[in-house]
């Protein structure tokens, strides 16, 4: 398993807003310096639910990743790729599809509200039942550690942790992996008798002190290869190979990033600023956003918690700048309007840096072909690899 490796992916559906900036891609950002991180544009998922109207599809996926790269996902660091053009994806999403109850999949609890909360569309298809066990081997596909995800998905990271523990524990054991287990002790050497001895302890008294021993004793040996030292860390604990690792999820700080109307920021509610509006549309954006309602005349007083721009403030300014709206809002010293005029300031000097960056794809959009050109060939690298186990423990001939 790779620890330290992340993957995370988004689904092309539309253009991406500063809430897709401050609740995740941020994030990611800050990520690709001390890990190794995969960001993949979820396409196959984005059909799941827009099969009916695939253009968004294909629009989007330029726009999404030009944002990311705006965002300062940097493609020297990281793998930015496609889902759909690595296949392994959707070999390992079949693969692991024989051996997932339809219960499991059933009981994801964002399977029943994602059909009640889209009844508009048609969504009792095998794909959309299939969405969460796809993200499972979008994960396990590249064995990795960590996957950076918002609290909602949370109930997909344990399906795939799930899917991964049966499927290792169906594929795990070679026929004959115990006489392949103990030829690999007998190379460990001198210490290969007492490995075997706290293996024993371990397994017979439960003595937590001896795992950690044996454990010990793999990790100082230097005679084992890669496929030995693994099945020993199995059979350590009568457990197979581990072919699919188990990840975590890596849950974002919890961002609620408030939208024009103090809900959270949604393309589904309309109130988003998108990540390289126009400063003039931002400012007008903001400029209409509604206050607190006590305020008709510039004359009444206000209460900043009952207002949407407050939430705004709460984000972008500093203590100074809270303090003055504070102030000024609750006597009514200040206007509404003026109250307005560092927030817009600071939404646009966050995005000056975007724009900056984004300009040079925008105007040469080759330039994001071959980003994902060359993520896609690296990503698919990885993808083959753990395939070519996959497909050996299942039989598949090697
Ligand atoms: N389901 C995720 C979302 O809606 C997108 C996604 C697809 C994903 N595959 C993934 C996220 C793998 C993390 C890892 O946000
Ligand atoms: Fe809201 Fe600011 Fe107006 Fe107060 S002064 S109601 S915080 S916009």
């Amino acid at each position: 398993m790779h620890a330290e490796r992340i993957l995370s992916g988004m689904r092309p559906t539309g253009s991406l807003h500063l809430g897709h900036y401050h609740g995740v891609i941020k994030n990611w950002v800050a990520l690709q310096h001390s890990h190794e991180c995969f960001f993949m544009v979820a396409d196959w998922h984005a059909l799941t639910t827009n099969f009916d109207d695939v253009s968004v599809i294909g629009r989007s996926i330029n726009e999404m990743v030009i944002d990311w790269l705006a965002s300062g996902v940097d493609p020297e660091k990281s793998t930015i790729f496609v889902q759909s053009r690595v296949p392994q994806h959707a070999e390992l999403h079949l693969a692991l599809s024989m051996v997932t109850p339809l219960s499991w999949l059933e009981r994801v609890p964002t399977y029943k509200d994602q059909l009640e909360k889209l009844s508009h569309k048609d969504l009792t298809t095998y794909g959309f039942l299939g969405y969460p066990l796809l993200q499972a081997a979008d994960i396990l596909v590249y064995k990795a550690g960590l996957v950076p995800v918002g609290e909602d998905q949370v109930p997909h990271i344990e399906l795939t942790r799930e899917v991964a523990r049966r499927f290792n524990h169906m594929f795990g054991r070679e026929p004959n992996f115990d006489e392949l287990a103990r030829a690999a002790v007998k190379k460990i050497g001198k210490a290969g008798r007492q490995f075997e001895a706290l293996r024993t302890a371990y397994l017979q008294g439960g003595d937590a002190e001896a795992l950690q021993e044996a454990r010990a004793i793999l990790a100082a040996s230097q005679n084992l290869g890669a496929a030995d030292r693994e099945r020993l860390t199995g059979w350590l604990e009568n457990k197979g190979k581990t072919i699919l690792p188990e990840c975590e999820a890596k849950l974002t700080a919890a961002s609620k990033m408030p939208g024009l109307d103090g809900q959270k920021m949604s393309k589904s509610y309309g109130n988003t600023i998108t990540m390289r509006e126009a400063p003039e549309a931002v400012s007008k954006k903001i400029r209409a956003m509604p206050t607190d309602p006590a305020r008709v005349r510039r004359t009444d007083p206000g209460t900043p918690e009952k207002c949407p721009v407050w939430q705004l403030h709460e984000v972008y300014s500093d203590g100074d700048t809270k303090a003055w709206v504070q102030a000024g809002c609750t006597s009514a010293g200040i206007g509404c309007l003026d109250c307005k005029q560092p927030v817009i300031d600071a939404v646009v000097r966050e995005q000056q840096p975007m724009f900056e960056r984004a300009e040079r794809y925008v105007s040469n959009p080759k330039l994001v072909a071959e980003i994902l050109a060359e993520g896609n060939a690296r990503a698919e690298k990885v993808a083959r690899e753990t395939m070519r186990d996959v497909r050996a423990a299942m039989g598949l001939g090697a």
